[in-house]
């Protein structure tokens, strides 16, 4: 509370007319509050009560979910910002309705406040005609044939990765206590610098410094000081119209970005309209490609990418292709030491392949490596949820009927213009009436021969929800699952891995790791 009205003794010192703007906020949000009470569709479904009327369900963990979901059943009520009523639900239905019609369902407006912060107009925020446009020019970047020249950016810092680890382990004959994510993190931050943009953090190599880019990005994405304030205005867009009072770390590492961004974007341009006969463009980046695409002809001129908007792309690939990534193979290798007969598995397999580099279908031919990363991105999503709010009135059928308060059952749902549904992937990726009552166990052998049920399930990929679905699903789900594979056929040859502390620690450790995504896209 105190937090909050920091700026505002600001806002009241300064400047009467932000005070007029501010009591008409405040009217506004009382009035909306009661307003929502009274007529949301929502009042009578159930739901757990609200553990704080600022923020709602908001921070609330989605571990905690599970249970709620089999108490209320697959679509029960949640809080927002504000006491606002929201949905959350595993109803396979509901979710291939709201993903599949992106021109009804966007993200909800606070969630883009809050990533365009820092990602500006990049495609994690922006949605309608801006978005397909970029969607367009981007998607060939991404596309197989690319991402199959990536491989060699991948080998070389997975295998950077592994001459770190084994300096570590041959300095005692037991091995060596290594903290994987932050090797992840290192290998992942130095792939999507060097495949996105052709920019080479050095972060396994710099013992200790910090890249500048990296460290400008760190502090744009960690300035929290406000953070009350930013997000009172990102919940009630009339609180815009006053300043955002950025602390000028934030400002400077804007700055500092900005320069860095358009010293690679020239770079690029150069190198894609030099001289050089065709075939001599040799750069393979993503903002290389970006920038090749938006010169095709089958780009009309009115369609092409401003220099804006492809700046905007360098922290959104940090933001979702870094921690993700990271992330996702750090539980691959947790769950390899859980289950040792999956890792002595998985190592046979892996050994078995001639090349200390196969390529792209070389890995995807292995079929317990595709088993087993499966299985990792099925059981921990490194984005556990991603939210959508109603563009107009909308019935929904719903595939799992729900029973209200007053013990109707309803088998469609009536969502209200700008409410908001909050997909839980994590819920799908788990439910045991899709998976079985194994559903929550680590089995990448369950893929020999996966329940029917599962094909309903809206995907990109692998009847798993954990690259989203539908126009605004993961760009980059081929590259991270190959930068994913390369990683575990570079580390699970060298090395054999083992819980370096008690399981208890990890799982308190999990619920606290949570990525800029994660933490903004919930908004
Ligand atoms: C295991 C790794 C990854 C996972 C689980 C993942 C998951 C997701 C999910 C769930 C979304 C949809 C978010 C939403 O709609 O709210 C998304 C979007 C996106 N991802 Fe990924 N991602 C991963 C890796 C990557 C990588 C490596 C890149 C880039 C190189 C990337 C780039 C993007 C972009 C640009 C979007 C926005 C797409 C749009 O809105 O049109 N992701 N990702
Ligand atoms: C894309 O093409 C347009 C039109 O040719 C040009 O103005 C713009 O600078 C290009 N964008 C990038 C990022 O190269």
């Amino acid at each position: 509370m105190s937090t909050i009205l920091e700026p505002l003794k600001d806002i009241m010192n300064n400047n009467s007319i932000a005070f007029v703007g501010l009591g008409a906020g405040l009217v506004y949000l009382i009035f909306k509050v009661i307003y929502n009470k009274l007529t949301s569709p929502f009042r009578y479904i159930q739901g757990p009560a609200s553990p704080s009327f600022w923020t709602g369900h908001m921070n609330q963990d989605f571990l905690i979910s599970e249970q709620d979901f089999e108490h209320y059943g697959s679509t029960y009520k949640i809080k927002g910002p504000l006491n606002e009523n929201r949905l959350l639900t595993k109803d396979l239905d509901l979710i291939h309705h709201i993903l599949k019609n992106d021109h009804d369902y966007e993200k909800p407006g606070s969630a883009r406040y809050l990533l365009s912060r820092i990602l500006e107009n990049g495609v994690l925020v922006t949605e309608g005609e801006h978005h397909k446009l970029q969607r367009r020019v981007m998607n060939p970047a991404f596309g197989s044939t690319q991402v199959r020249q990536l491989i060699d950016i991948f080998y070389a810092k997975a295998l950077l990765l592994r001459d770190v680890w084994a300096t570590k382990t041959a300095e005692s004959s037991v091995g060596a206590n290594v903290e994987s994510i932050e090797g992840l993190g290192k290998v992942t931050l130095d792939i999507i610098g060097m495949a996105g943009f052709g920019y080479d953090f050095n972060a396994l190599n710099n013992e200790g410094k910090i890249s500048e880019l990296y460290e400008a990005f760190r502090i744009a994405s960690q300035d929290r000081e406000r953070r009350p304030w930013h997000i009172l205005q990102a919940v009630l867009p009339i609180f815009r119209v006053l300043p955002s009072f950025r602390s000028a770390g934030f400002k400077k590492a804007k700055k500092t970005m900005a320069r860095i961004g358009n010293e690679l974007l020239n770079e690029a341009q150069t190198l894609q309209s030099g001289t050089g006969e065709k075939g001599d463009t040799t750069s393979k980046d993503l903002l290389s490609l970006l920038v090749r695409s938006n010169m095709s002809n089958d780009i009309p001129l009115s369609q092409r990418m401003s220099d804006a908007d492809v700046l905007a792309q360098v922290p959104t690939f940090l933001v979702a292709g870094h921690e993700t990534t990271a992330t996702s193979t750090t539980w691959a290798l947790y769950a390899l030491s859980l289950h040792q007969d999956v890792q002595v598995k998985l190592r046979l397999e892996l050994l078995d392949v001639k090349s200390d580099q196969p390529s792209m279908d070389e890995l995807n031919a292995l079929p317990y490596l595709n088993a087993f990363a499966r299985e990792t991105l099925r059981l921990y999503c490194p984005v556990p949820q991603t939210a959508r709010v109603a563009m107009k009135d909308d019935l929904v059928s719903l595939r799992d009927p729900i029973t209200d308060s007053r013990g109707t059952v309803h088998t469609q749902i009536l969502i209200k213009k700008g409410q908001v549904t909050t997909v839980s992937i994590h819920a799908v990726n788990r439910d045991k009436k899709l998976w079985g009552p194994d559903a929550a166990e680590f089995r990448p052998e369950r893929w020999e021969k996966i329940p029917d049920a599962v094909a309903a399930i809206p995907s990109v990929w692998g009847h798993i929800l954990t690259f989203s679905a539908g126009n605004h699903a993961c760009i980059g789900w081929r590259f991270s699952l190959i930068e994913m594979k390369v990683l575990l056929f570079t580390l699970v040859r060298a090395f054999e891995f083992n819980l370096g502390v008690p399981v208890k620690d990890v799982l308190i450790k999990k619920q606290r790791h949570r990525s800029t995504a994660n933490s903004e896209c919930r908004w």
